[in-house]
């Protein structure tokens, strides 16, 4: 087991394809400030969404094993990609409590006044069942823009969510969904809740954006209760270890500087190998 110094606290393990779980981790961090956590950017194997099924799944299953054998009690899978890919097979495999995420499209369409919804996400999320499913639940009800954000994610690793390639494909992506009547978006992607600032600088109020950290929260909160796993309240903030499998210092500065606000004053991001896939 690797020492993330978590003082013996039982950790909620998250992981994500890279940067984009932490916008779940903060918010899991606000409504649970007395649960320690370990979060897993699996940034080296980055983007998810252009690799294949099989893939997508031997790396969620390593990475969630190796969060159970640091002492998780229960995992978050921080990821749409993954968790429409794996869930299933995690939940069989491993004996704790999973939590996964997926588009908010039911939100969407309550949200939406002109019953056209955009719906960006990674090409591996469109393809799944899962989402065509969702869909389909809703498509009486609404029409759905889909778009792979093809070359965001990689923006993102770099630390240039706000860029002007960033702004370019956004660009691309959302002006055919906004002509075409969108007035809802659907960040599909975990990663995606990055590029608020930028999509509201470019499209203004004409796009309500729609994530679900908040949600992926309260529904750990209640996993937890459940299952009797709460941790008990403490003084001071619980521990946090922020995991990077990059092997490369320039993709894991990213990391950190996002997640300065949320690591404790002693924290730092360590670089971590976890195999599979390779
Ligand atoms: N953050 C991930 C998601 O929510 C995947 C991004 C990627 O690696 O392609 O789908």
């Amino acid at each position: 087991m690797q020492d993330l110094s978590l003082r013996d606290a039982a950790p909620v393990g998250v992981f994500d394809s890279g940067l984009g779980g932490l916008s779940v981790v903060s918010a899991i961090r606000r409504r649970l400030p007395h649960e320690a956590l370990i979060y897993i950017a699996d940034s080296r194997y980055a983007p998810y969404g252009e690799k294949t099924d099989t893939f997508i799944r031997a790396r969620s299953l390593a990475l969630a094993e190796w969060l159970v054998q640091q002492g998780a009690k229960a995992l978050v899978v921080a990821c749409n990609t993954a968790t429409t890919h794996a869930i299933a097979d995690l939940r069989e495999r491993l004996a704790v409590p999973i939590i996964g995420v997926e588009p908010g499209i039911k939100p969407a369409v309550q949200a939406s006044a002109s019953k056209v919804v955009g719906v960006l996400a990674t090409a591996a999320t469109l393809r799944s069942d899962k989402l065509q499913q969702l869909l389909a639940a809703h498509g009486q009800a609404c029409r759905f823009i889909c778009q792979p954000g093809h070359g965001l994610v990689e923006q993102i690793e770099q630390g240039a969510a706000d860029g002007a390639v960033v702004d370019t494909l956004l660009a691309q992506y959302l002006t055919p969904m906004v002509d075409a009547g969108a007035d809802t978006l659907v960040l599909g992607s975990t990663h995606y809740a990055w590029l608020m600032p930028a999509i509201r600088r470019r499209f203004g109020d004409r796009l309500r954006l729609i994530e679900t950290a908040a949600a992926i929260a309260q529904r750990v909160a209640q996993q937890l209760e459940q299952h009797g796993l709460a941790a008990p309240p403490r003084a001071g903030e619980a521990p946090m270890a922020l995991c990077s499998t990059a092997l490369s210092e320039d993709l894991r500065t990213p990391l950190a500087r996002l997640a300065q606000d949320m690591l404790p004053p002693e924290g730092r991001v360590v670089g971590i190998e976890v195999g599979g896939a390779d």
